[in-house]
């Protein structure tokens, strides 16, 4: 993303088939990538939810897999080669802060613990590039019950991976580690999701292996990668971008064409692979299911 550093720091209307979906379906059940991701008990049960249908044609897999933002690899969007350095077995994630235990559980525990389904999203990044994916995984609301928060918990954070094989942690100018965090509220919405798949295989390392977070209607950057750690909070986290350029990177980041970055508007998105633009839409067109998180809340902030 471009921050105010002074250095360096982005469809047609096509209905989604059925085809599609039991393809991905299919490719999820029977691929030999599944294996490494998916408990058998799990992988059996992956469901493909119809209330997660785009309206828009699904971005083509070589395009959201190889343009991609993740700053612990580099700067570039060409970082996916670098990504597959990432190990990400074995991997455990860690609940902490306000919850009635704190513990570290494994990946393949937490795996047993969920119900997998598939959702295919939009996703509109802060620099204004957009794509549509499908995902495998879980609801977000199901992270948090596992994890027990105490009902003084207001703030779900997510912090995530610092490895050896990632060269971008050495440029000091960023507040590592990644942190990102919502509301318990935001947190309990049905649309969170907790990512595990993409296109029907294991989620490829460069878009968040094995854990990642997707919130459709924020800008891209509240999508945490590679999650290791969850705690929940009485305060508001400080979180990476937002310690970076709070005037670009704000910690609500809802998406709302109306309100421009500083320095570009954000009233279109071009969808990679066509690099054709279209209209944002407020919440990213999922205002239905999360306007009223925000009611009563009519700060500008609460976009940008
Ligand atoms: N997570 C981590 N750990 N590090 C990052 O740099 N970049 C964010 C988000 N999650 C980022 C991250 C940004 S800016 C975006 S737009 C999305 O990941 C990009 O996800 P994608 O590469 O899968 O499209």
């Amino acid at each position: 993303m471009n921050i105010v550093r002074r250095r360096p720091w982005d469809i047609s209307e096509r209905k989604v088939t059925p085809e599609h979906l039991a393809v991905n379906r299919r490719a999820l059940l029977a691929g030999a990538g599944a294996v490494t991701i998916l408990p058998p008990a799990a992988r059996a049960d992956v469901t493909t939810n119809p209330a997660y249908t785009p309206g828009r044609a699904i971005t083509e897999e070589k395009y959201a897999t190889t343009y991609n933002n993740y700053y612990e690899f580099g700067e570039s969007k060409n970082i996916w080669g670098d990504a597959q350095n990432l190990k990400t077995r074995p991997w455990s994630i860690q609940f902490d802060g306000l919850v009635s235990k704190p513990r570290t559980l494994g990946l393949d525990d937490l795996l047993k613990q969920v119900q997998l389904e598939e959702r295919i999203y939009r996703h509109r990044c802060v620099e204004t590039w957009a794509m549509t994916v499908p995902w495998t995984g879980f609801p977000l609301s199901a992270l948090v019950k596992l994890a027990d928060p105490l009902a003084s918990a207001k703030y779900v954070v997510f912090e995530t991976a610092q490895d050896k094989s990632m060269d971008g942690l050495n440029a000091p100018f960023y507040p590592w580690p990644y942190i990102e965090g919502v509301t318990i509220q935001e947190a309990a919405n049905d649309l969170g999701f907790i990512a595990t798949g993409l296109y029907g295989k294991p989620l490829p390392r460069q878009n968040g292996a094995p854990l990642r977070l997707t919130l459709p209607w924020k800008y891209g950057f509240k999508s945490a990668k590679a999650i290791v750690k969850v705690s929940f909070t009485e305060k508001r986290p400080a979180t990476f971008w937002e310690s970076i350029g709070p005037s670009e990177y704000g910690f609500w980041a809802n998406v709302n064409p109306a309100v421009p970055h500083p320095r570009w508007s954000q009233s279109t998105e071009r969808l990679l692979g066509s690099d054709e633009r279209i209209p944002t839409q407020i919440f990213n067109g999922y205002g239905e299911q999360v306007a009223g998180l925000y009611s009563g809340q009519t700060n500008e902030k609460l976009f940008m």
